[in-house]
């Protein structure tokens, strides 16, 4: 099994790539191969809201100059996935908000559909359970199964490696780790003998009709 983990802060090895290390080592000790992506220090635009994925049905963002559609991909093939964002203004920093906002809107397909995915944030002071909340709506949308640990995902550090320090934070981080791979081969084993509920089509109201 593998996890994709995608690092949202523009820093290699800040407090993001830490808290996604320690996920991550839980998760190889289960034998859980993991993918980190570097999707912070990219260039990466924000959605169009063409809605040109939903009309040409090719699992593909129109926008191709970028590396949104390999990462689309790795997404699609993983059977965990893991997001990280460092907390900017209390809220998912923005190279990572426009990655997530194309990447979910492409694969509202179903293709994410029962596959684990949690999320991961690193934060100074405050910001960290409303950066945590809007990381989880992604994966909430995509009928995904979340994983707990047994405080909110956050850690605490301002320098990149300060993270290291957190003690409360590394063992939010390993504890989710653990439940992160448990669950996944609960998936794995349970789609072997029990049937997935069937996937309904979505209904768009509107608030109007
Ligand atoms: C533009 C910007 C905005 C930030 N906003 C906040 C904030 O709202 N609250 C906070 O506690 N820390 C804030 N920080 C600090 C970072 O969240 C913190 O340093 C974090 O550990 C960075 O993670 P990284 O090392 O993975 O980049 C901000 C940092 C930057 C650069």
């Amino acid at each position: 099994m593998k996890v994709v983990a995608f690092n949202g802060s523009p820093k290699k090895e800040g407090n993001t790539y830490h808290a996604i290390k320690m996920v991550e080592e839980e998760l190889k000790q289960e034998g859980i191969a993991v993918e980190i992506i570097h999707v912070g220090d990219k260039a990466i635009r924000g959605c169009l809201a063409c809605n040109a994925c939903a009309r040409n049905k090719n699992g593909k963002c129109i926008i191709d100059n970028d590396e949104v559609n390999i990462w689309i991909q790795k997404m699609r093939e993983a059977d965990g996935i893991l997001l990280g964002s460092p907390v900017y203004y209390s809220a998912i920093a923005g190279t990572m908000k426009s990655f997530l906002d194309r990447a979910f809107y492409v694969a509202n397909d179903g293709s994410l559909r029962h596959k684990v995915g949690a999320a991961v944030v690193a934060v100074r002071r405050s910001g960290g359970v409303t950066t945590f909340n809007q990381l989880n709506n992604y994966i909430n949308y995509a009928e995904m199964l979340m994983p707990s640990t047994n405080y909110w995902n956050v850690i605490h550090g301002t320098a990149p490696g300060e993270a290291i320090e957190d003690e409360e934070g590394k063992q939010i981080m390993r504890i989710l780790g653990k439940n992160m791979a448990w669950l996944m081969k609960l998936v794995n084993n349970g789609k072997k003998t029990i049937k997935e509920p069937e996937r309904e089509g979505k209904i768009f109201t509107n608030f109007i009709r």
